[in-house]
């Protein structure tokens, strides 16, 4: 990929291996069940693009927060986003056999472990978020609320039932939005505003325009995860290409062409990068995260 169409990636990779560091050190080893633990582990260090605890670290980084505060909660968030992962990948699901170039949960391991490690990664999200270092008693409970919405019927698992719901049915555009701001869209929103909710007296004005970033960066991610499902190859993208054709998942190629698709998935770039304007030079991370999100191959 030439290098001028994934800028700054050095954020990205600074962050990830921050945050690799410390999933693998604080996921520990020992657990009741050998065989959960290594589902689970398994399962979050299987080489993920860790875009969601990114996106926390650089929005703290916009307000000023140092990203070593702001740690604990973006893996909290990582956790979430590999239980949702486990459980989408599941036959009863969108049967797939292949997550980040290997095979899934279930297949690795077997349905029943592949559940119960998600379920517990699940729970274990949000012992982190109470555990969290150097956050103050307040914002705290206010993470927790926020990823228990973005996590829940209101948001991801909300907007997976929609995915369930639509298949082989032909979605209006608004409708269309409505399943990917809620199964996508809310856990990268949440990961954005609990990255800022680290820093103490963070603005509400602040909080709003990250925000508003936020929200069209989750719409972007889900339509360039669209686009690569057509676009891609089985080996870059690390998961099955096509899968949504063959289950006859909605979609937004589906719904405007490719080339709308891809028209739509650039206003979207523009107005998030707009939203970030009186930050300055601060949000240079959260600009190179947006840049990078539309312009990924896997
Ligand atoms: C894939 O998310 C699932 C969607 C929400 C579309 P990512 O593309 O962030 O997956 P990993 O974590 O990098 O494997
Ligand atoms: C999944 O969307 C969103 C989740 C909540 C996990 P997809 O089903 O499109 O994700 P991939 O393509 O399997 O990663
Ligand atoms: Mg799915
Ligand atoms: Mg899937
Ligand atoms: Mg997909």
């Amino acid at each position: 990929m030439p290098k001028e169409t994934l800028p700054n990636m050095d954020y990205l990779e600074t962050y990830r291996s921050r945050v690799d560091t410390e999933l693998d050190r604080r996921i520990g080893s020992a657990s009741t069940s050998a065989r959960l633990q290594a589902a689970m582990r398994y399962s979050v260090l299987g080489g993920g693009k860790r875009i969601r605890p990114a996106l926390s670290l650089a929005a703290a980084s916009a307000l000023g927060q140092s990203i070593e505060a702001a740690l604990v909660p973006a893996c909290a968030i990582e956790l979430i986003h590999a239980y949702s992962l486990i459980h989408d990948d599941l036959p009863a699901m969108d049967n797939d056999e292949l997550r980040r170039g290997r095979p899934t949960a279930h297949i690795a391991f077997d349905e029943a472990t592949a559940i119960l490690a998600g379920d517990a990664l699940q729970a274990m999200a949000f012992e982190w978020l109470a555990e969290a270092p150097g956050i103050e008693g307040a914002a705290r409970l206010a993470m927790i609320q926020e990823l228990a919405h973005a996590s829940g019927h209101g948001g991801m698992v909300g907007g997976q039932a929609i995915d369930l719901e639509s298949v082989g049915k032909r979605l209006t555009l608004a409708q269309l939005e409505t399943m990917h701001r809620h199964k996508t869209g809310a856990l990268i929103e949440a990961s954005v505003r609990i990255g800022a909710m680290t820093m103490p007296g963070v603005t509400a004005r602040s909080l709003e325009a990250l925000t508003d970033y936020a929200r069209a960066l989750g719409l972007a991610f889900q339509v360039q995860d669209d686009l690569l499902d057509i676009e891609g190859d089985t080996e870059t993208i690390g998961k099955p290409q096509g899968s949504d054709i063959a289950r006859a998942k909605p979609t937004y190629p589906a719904l405007l062409g490719l080339s709308g698709a891809r028209e739509h998935l650039s206003t979207l770039l523009e107005s998030a990068l707009e939203s970030l304007q009186s930050f300055g030079p601060a949000a240079d991370p959260l600009r190179a995260m947006a840049d990078y999100v539309v312009a990924r191959t896997h």
